[in-house]
């Protein structure tokens, strides 16, 4: 375990860091080819499909340009194009579906709808050889997911693989090092795609596939060294998520005692959680603690109120009244340091691309301004599980890690209609068992997130020989890789029985429990 308060010089400089941008056509799947460029060694990053020669070369070293899937024909009028001038420059690029039709269409061979659609698994036959097929069998199992195809390649271009109808499923022009494939390498559903990946950064892209995570931790806490100086303080809101905490502890670091965590008890949090939090700042040697109890404000202001975005709403004005009040009692503070991570920012547009989904209730927005306080975020590239690297780094306790992730607006959002503190108990309290049985029987870190939710209506119930009316709870389990998309989980039928009877013999007030069964989309993770 690294000590906490280091100094940032006692960090040793890192390397120069190689880079992939992935071009971003609107495909579903953009997000994971950026994970598995991470997970295969090399850094990368979403950039938006028209991104400029000269915007390229701000980018540092880019060891190659992958271009994403997207909904669009190529064909169609005001369909997305890259810059002519990036298929130009040299850089080995890799186009996957939309990307693989883009090449074709813009380097002179010709796409049209397909004779046979291709959706779901399909047999491709490797039929050259390639770099990117090195140690590949000839015949693999890939995913496609294209209405349109390839029908004849650029001039230089060799087909090199073939699917079981006879369209064209990857190409390459060896000495341009241009690659392109119809199907998608990023699945899972494609066995041998994390091979193609790693073949092409390696052996197309030279690239050393030496980038972790953890790489990170030193020149995060020199940016912020560098960024906040010798002398101002730095405010960071916490709320005992794996985010607020890793970016206090990194800015600790970096500044040490002039870090000034706030952090607000807006009664509704999950069971045990205020403890959780203050003894783990403890733990990380944070002096400056500005703890507030404003559960009863909070409650106070939402009483009566049903409408989700309404609540969301107040909350978050609330929120910033609080911290407001409290930062302004922090003498010399000129920063605020927010643990925004790389999906936050995807989500709310901030790389403008066209997948974005703006999603307001992410952040508390205008806090900084309102402070007249600058902002901080050293974890804005990183994805959830590098930031749960990273927090193991320095040194933060797994309860804290891994546990699940929990919305700003608390239980506010998992329970119906209006926030009442019978309804916070129950929710409280059932998912405490929620979260201690997935636990016990090891799955809780199978899961992104499971939860109980009250509803607003009551079920009739029998309790001994008399009738009780009482509130009907749900279960909800999902898996995901970083909530902006998720599978409801199928909870062992045991475990399930489990939990209800529990919730049902444990929690007063709870007649009866059901399971949610629904993915997202259609249904987003939190209900209210
Ligand atoms: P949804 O419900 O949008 O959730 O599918 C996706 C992920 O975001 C979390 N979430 C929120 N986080 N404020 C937050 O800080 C919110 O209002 C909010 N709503 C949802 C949710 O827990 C899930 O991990």
């Amino acid at each position: 375990m690294v000590a906490i308060g280091t100094t940032a010089e006692a960090v040793p400089q890192a390397k120069v860091r190689e880079k992939v941008l992935v071009l971003d056509f609107g495909g579903q799947y953009t997000h994971l080819i950026t994970r598995r460029c991470r997970e295969a060694g090399v850094y990368s990053e979403i950039a938006p499909f028209n991104l400029s020669l000269e915007e390229l070369a701000q980018f540092g070293e880019v060891k190659a340009l992958i271009l994403s899937g997207g909904p669009r024909s190529v064909y169609e009028e005001g369909a997305p194009h890259p810059d002519k001038r990036i298929l130009e420059c040299g850089i080995p690029l890799l186009g996957i579906c939309y990307g693989h039709q883009l090449l074709a269409e813009m380097l002179g061979g010709e796409v049209e709808r397909a004779p046979k659609a291709e959706y779901g698994r399909v047999s491709i036959n490797i039929t050259e050889q390639s770099p990117l097929f090195n140690s590949l069998p000839w015949k693999i199992e890939v995913w496609m997911s294209h209405g349109d195809a390839v029908l004849k390649p650029p001039r230089g271009f060799k087909v090199t693989a073939v699917s079981e109808s006879g369209l064209i499923s990857a190409m390459e022009n060896a000495e341009r090092r241009i690659y392109s494939v119809q199907f998608h390498i990023e699945v899972r559903h494609t066995p041998q795609g994390k091979k193609i990946l790693e073949n092409f950064l390696r052996d197309v892209a030279g690239c050393r596939c030496d980038w972790r995570p953890v790489d990170l931790v030193g020149e995060m806490v020199r940016e912020v060294a560098k960024e906040v100086g010798g002398e101002a303080k730095v405010i960071c809101g916490v709320s005992g998520g794996v985010d607020s905490m890793t970016t206090a502890a990194i800015i600790h670091r970096a500044i040490g005692d002039r870090l000034h965590v706030i952090f607000i008890d807006h009664g509704l949090l999950r069971k045990n959680e205020k403890e959780l939090v203050l003894e783990s700042l403890k733990k990380l040697q944070v002096k400056n603690i500005h703890f507030v109890d404003a559960s009863r404000e909070f409650l106070a202001a939402l009483r009566g109120v049903r409408d989700p975005e309404e609540k969301r709403r107040i909350i978050g004005r609330l929120f910033v009244e609080v911290f407001e009040r409290i930062a302004a009692g922090i003498e010399g503070a000129r920063y605020l340091a927010q643990g925004t991570i790389y999906p936050d920012r995807v989500e709310s547009g901030a790389t403008g691309i066209l997948t974005s989904l703006i999603k307001s209730h992410h952040n508390v927005a205008g806090l900084p301004e309102r402070l007249g306080l600058l902002l901080v975020e050293p974890l804005k590239d990183l994805y959830k599980d590098e930031v749960r690297q990273i927090a193991r780094t320095l040194g933060l306790s797994s309860s804290v890690i891994d546990r699940h992730p929990f919305p700003g607006p608390g239980l506010a959002v998992r329970v119906e209609g209006e926030v009442t503190e019978e309804k916070l108990r129950i929710c409280r309290e059932a998912s405490a068992i929620v979260e201690e049985e997935f636990k016990r029987w090891g799955l809780y870190d199978s899961v992104w997130q499971a939860f109980a939710v009250v509803l607003d209506s009551k079920w009739v119930g029998v309790k001994g020989d008399a009738r009780s009316v009482g509130h009907v709870v749900i279960i909800r389990a999902v898996t995901s890789e970083d909530g902006m998309t998720a599978d409801w989980y199928q909870i062992p039928d045991e475990l399930i029985d489990r939990i209800s009877r529990r919730i049902t013999n444990e929690v007063e007030g709870v007649v009866l429990v059901a399971y949610a069964t629904t993915s997202k989309p259609p249904a987003t993770i939190e209900p209210c």
